[in-house]
């Protein structure tokens, strides 16, 4: 049996979809806060647990007869490590015979503006690794599926305006990171590893922009502003400030270098290469 959290969010959806094609809904658990966006899952005929990352007891009851954990990285970044924590002390008193972690593939978490958050997915790696359960990370490079977010509602009438630079990122379909992590719990030869997952290709916003005007037939341009004057515009359209120094720093992980990282661990758990970007932005946009 295997007890998938975060099971309503987008990377959960895609984990127990890919899940379904290979085993019953029977010999699957999912983890869920909020009974009425768990339905979908309950008439699939999914074994629905709910609970609260904050609930010790929901946990603990969650995990009984649970083989494998899938902890997807919780989103509520001021509690991440403490949530995760509690996951993981769930998955050891039940003794689970794996526990798999979806965190993030970003490098020097120390300069980076996201540095708490980072730091959280760091030592969560740490605090799995210290309690003994057999264990599989999945560092998982930005989302394909956030490019809409960066980009805007007006991408393909006013261009790319982010102050990203010539920063590069391996991004990835998030339908293909859900497939790679349900292989990973039907397998049996990713215990005690560590993988990263990439899309295979390096892209810079220029270099997505000429492939949204392939796409599209219109001319994408890409202008990248100074990053003060890009926060005062969402500051004017009136943003809030954590939502702008959330962004801001995913944006200067990305200027800087922090996504700038190749594996071929992504190819391997697919057992094919992963979608282009080209293809991943066709299938996001439906263009
Ligand atoms: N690599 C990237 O580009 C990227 C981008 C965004 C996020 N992430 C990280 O990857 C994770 C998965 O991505 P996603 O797109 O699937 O995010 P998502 O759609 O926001 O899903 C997050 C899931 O976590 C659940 N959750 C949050 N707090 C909880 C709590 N206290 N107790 C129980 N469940 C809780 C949410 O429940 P509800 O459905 O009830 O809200 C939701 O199901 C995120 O949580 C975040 O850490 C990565």
């Amino acid at each position: 049996m295997i007890l998938v959290t975060g099971a309503t969010g987008h990377l959960g959806k895609a984990v127990i979809d890919h899940l379904l094609t290979k085993v019953e809904p029977s010999r699957i658990a999912a983890f869920a806060r909020d009974q009425s966006k768990a339905a979908s899952l309950k008439d699939k005929g999914i074994d629905v647990r709910i609970g609260n990352f904050d609930d010790v007891a929901s946990l603990e009851s969650a995990m009984k007869g649970i083989h494998k954990v899938l902890l997807i990285s919780s989103n509520d970044h001021g509690q991440l490590l403490e949530q995760h924590k509690n996951v993981i002390h769930a998955a050891k008193k039940a003794q689970v015979s794996q526990l798999v972690y979806t965190g993030t593939a970003v490098q020097d978490a120390e300069g980076s503006p996201l540095k708490a958050m980072l730091e959280a997915h760091e030592h969560t790696e740490d605090y799995i690794k210290q309690s003994s359960l057999p264990y599989t990370i999945l560092r998982n490079t930005m989302y394909a599926d956030t490019l809409p977010l960066f980009l805007g509602d007006k991408v393909f009438e006013s261009g790319i305006y982010l102050p990203v630079g010539d920063g590069k990122v391996p991004f990835a379909l998030r339908r293909e990171m859900g497939e790679a992590a349900a292989n990973v719990l039907l397998q049996s030869n990713h215990e005690n590893k560590t993988y990263v997952l990439t899309g295979n290709e390096l892209n810079t916003f220029d270099q997505i922009a000429t492939i949204l005007s392939e796409l599209s037939g219109k001319t994408v341009g890409y202008i990248s502003p100074d990053l003060n004057a890009f926060k005062e515009m969402l500051r004017a359209a009136g943003n809030p400030e954590f939502g702008i120094s959330t962004i801001a720093g995913f944006i200067s992980d990305m200027r800087e270098g922090r996504y700038n990282l190749q594996s071929d661990n992504f190819e391997m758990l697919l057992g094919r290469k992963p979608m282009s970007l080209k293809n991943s932005l066709k299938e996001i946009y439906s263009i």
